[in-house]
């Protein structure tokens, strides 16, 4: 599974990735988020090699740096909205004024604000995936990996929820992942790849130019001096990043440094 992927993703970046079923999209998600772990290539958030860490130390590294959307939601059906959407604030130890005002301004920007006190039983599944969304965003996390996040959604608030998502990425000066089978949602990423058997490939998009599928090749995961010497370059900012999660605004990040990169040939 996934071979020969170079994937770098640098703050500001919002990339689509399109494909087919099975392909491996979400096993990718995985991978960057730390929950699969790669038996081959390697895989780097924030400059951190995760190979190198323990289960714990990457579900602190993830918890802080990476909000993520999963392709089932995953909402917690004992606990209200509000609950559901406060659980990375509450793992962060987010005091609880401060904790309770982020949720519901997050439950407002998705459009739930009045259903915090409801449990997901009681939602819409359109509804269910807003939490699941604003539970993504709420700990404004430098990465955000989000798996089909709108396939539930009618086309109107789809387009308004991926507004939502790209804003809050570039407000973080953070980078996101969109995966999606709608060419109409991936349009409103930055660029849109494909990924099939023999890799990433860019088909479209086009605002940021600068570095998403590393350059020489669609898929160029194998090229190891490219891959080392970007990584070398980019190594040097990352114990300053890493201090600097909750950093102020857009105008704080680091031209080239890397949130999330997959690189050589990981398999799952
Ligand atoms: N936990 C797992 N253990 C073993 N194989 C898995 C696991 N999860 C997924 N797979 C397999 O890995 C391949 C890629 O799955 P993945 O979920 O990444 O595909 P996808 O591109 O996200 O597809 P879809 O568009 O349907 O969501 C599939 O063949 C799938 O059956
Ligand atoms: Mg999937």
């Amino acid at each position: 599974m996934l071979e020969s992927i170079g994937l770098t993703l640098r703050p500001g970046e919002y990339l689509a990735i399109m494909g087919e079923s099975g392909v491996g999209k979400s096993t990718l998600l995985n991978l960057l988020a730390g929950l699969d772990r790669a038996d081959a290539g390697s895989v780097e958030l924030e400059g951190v090699n995760l190979a190198g860490l323990d289960d714990d130390a990457t579900t602190l590294l993830r918890r802080r740096a990476v909000g993520f959307v999963f392709q089932a939601f995953h909402v917690l059906p004992y606990l209200t909205v509000r609950q559901n959407v406060a659980l990375p604030l509450e793992l962060l130890a987010v005091p609880d004024p401060e904790r309770r005002r982020r949720t519901l301004e997050m439950l407002e920007a998705v459009g739930i604000g009045g259903l915090a006190e409801r449990f997901p039983r009681e939602l819409s599944g359109g509804e269910v995936q807003r939490i699941a969304i604003a539970r993504a965003l709420v700990h404004r996390p430098r990465l955000v990996l989000a798996d089909e996040p709108t396939g539930n959604l009618d086309p109107r608030s789809a387009t308004q929820i991926l507004t939502l998502l790209r804003d809050q990425i570039k407000a973080n000066a953070g980078a996101g992942i969109l995966i999606t089978h709608s060419r109409t949602a991936a349009e409103t990423a930055d660029r849109i790849l494909r990924l099939d058997a023999g890799g990433l490939h860019e088909i479209g998009g086009g605002a940021g130019r600068d570095g998403a599928v590393e350059r020489g090749g669609a898929a160029v995961g194998r090229s190891d001096s490219a891959v080392e010497r970007a990584g070398a370059v980019e190594r040097a900012g990352a114990v300053e990043r890493a201090g600097a999660v909750e950093r102020a605004g857009a105008g704080e990040r680091a031209g080239g440094a890397q949130i999330g990169r997959v690189s050589g040939t990981p398999a799952a």
